[in-house]
């Protein structure tokens, strides 16, 4: 293991899984990490473990720096399995540790590897555990990312660990914000906060204003995904708080699919419409992009268009799972329109309206659809349909 310290004596045991590309769906195109912390002190505490594919790896990076009968404590932040799976293993191992999860966290554990963890000790937001030099404080979060979520702070060393927030899926040589590619930075980190996080956006914005009332300094931020945070904590913290709060640009996301090009020209007429008012369009086709890139680009944007040809008188397999995808995502404050394309009889569009509505989606009405192919009339009602919902958006 390449030594990575974030500060004397709290060291980075991760691991990089470079070659991941699906995260239950999430497509991770640039990989990920799995970031456990070791802090050396008069005791001995493990913060989080990592996926159990790398726990020959987690295994060797603690052994270089300590022997397991040593450690004190593992903290157990969030038990989904990309940060638990290893904890069994390691559990063994560190045979003198008490382990610490909340109680939801304790719970999860039990659940999922049995009654050996009914011995796990609960803490709950504002208890300290004193290592020596260091003290650790314990911050509930519930349902960032699940119910058992909890961040732990060090407090001497200023370092919050958060777990799944602020976090990227991003694997890289380097560990710390200085030592990335800004840009590919801020591009992953809004992909994840798009992908995972953006159902829970009002207990984002609660909890990050409960972090700031308490007034504790932060110096460096270290999530359990991706890069740590040390330049410039505050940049993540401020993207968290405009993209929770649904800031959103004059921006219509077009997201579509076709049989035999009918909805694919319709689609790029709307956009043409949406254009001649000066508003941003991005005309995404499923099969050329993936839910997780398209949810991205709907996260800024006021509008979203959607358009699908019917197949045996529904909506296209393609355009079901987006919306199945987009719906648990429960995007915030937008104006939600369709359109589409039939042979001998309609579907998609009344299927896809019924479904935005089920989710409570606002939805613009009426759609646009069009038997067969569209011609020249059915092409000047699209562009007008796009002028209509940049109207709307400007209004
Ligand atoms: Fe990275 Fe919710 O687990």
């Amino acid at each position: 293991m390449v030594n990575v310290v974030l500060k004397e004596g709290v060291n980075w045991v991760g691991v990089v899984d470079w070659n991941l590309r699906d995260f239950h769906g999430y497509v991770t195109r640039r990989g990920s990490t799995y970031n456990a912390y070791l802090i050396l002190d008069d005791k001995i505490a493990l913060i989080d473990t990592v996926k159990s594919t790398f726990s020959n790896e987690l295994i060797e990076n603690i052994s270089e720096l300590t022997s397991f009968e040593k450690i004190d404590y593992i903290i157990v932040n969030h038990v989904e399995m990309d940060h638990s799976s290893s904890l069994p293993i390691i559990a063994k191992l560190a045979k003198n540790a008490k382990i610490m999860a909340s109680q939801r966290g304790k719970d999860a554990l039990i659940e999922h590897y049995g009654a050996d963890f009914s011995r796990v000790e609960t803490v709950k937001t504002g208890d300290e555990l004193k290592l020596g030099k260091r003290t650790l404080r314990f911050l509930e979060a519930p349902m960032l990312h699940w119910p058992d979520s909890m961040f732990t702070y060090l407090v001497e060393d200023k370092i919050l660990m958060p777990n799944d927030a602020f976090g990227q899926h991003l694997a890289s040589s380097g560990r710390f914000d200085d030592e990335v590619d800004e840009h590919v930075l801020m591009e992953e980190a809004i992909t994840y906060y798009a992908n995972i996080l953006m159902p829970f956006a009002p207990l984002i914005t609660r909890k990050i204003q409960e972090v700031v009332q308490m007034g504790i300094p932060i110096d460096m931020i270290a999530p359990s995904h991706g890069i740590i945070w040390r330049k410039d904590p505050s940049k993540i913290i401020n993207a968290y708080l405009n993209w929770s709060a649904g800031t959103a640009k004059q921006k219509v996301v077009i997201v579509f699919d076709t049989m035999w090009g009918s909805t694919d020209k319709m689609a790029r007429a709307i956009a043409d419409g949406v254009i001649s008012q000066g508003v941003e369009v991005k005309l995404l086709k499923l099969r050329a992009t993936d839910n997780t890139d398209v949810v991205t680009e709907i996260l800024d944007a006021k509008a979203v268009v959607v358009g699908s040809p019917t197949l045996n008188n529904q909506m296209f397999p393609t355009i079901g799972s987006f919306l199945t995808y987009v719906t648990g995502l429960k995007p915030k404050g937008k104006l939600w329109s369709f359109f589409g394309s039939y042979g001998w009889g309609g579907g998609a569009v009344k299927g896809m309206v019924e479904t935005a509505k089920k989710a409570g989606f606002e939805v613009y009405e009426p759609s646009v659809e069009v038997k067969y192919v569209p011609d020249n009339e059915d092409l000047k009602k699209c562009i007008e349909f796009g002028q209509q919902i940049a109207a709307k958006i400007k209004a």
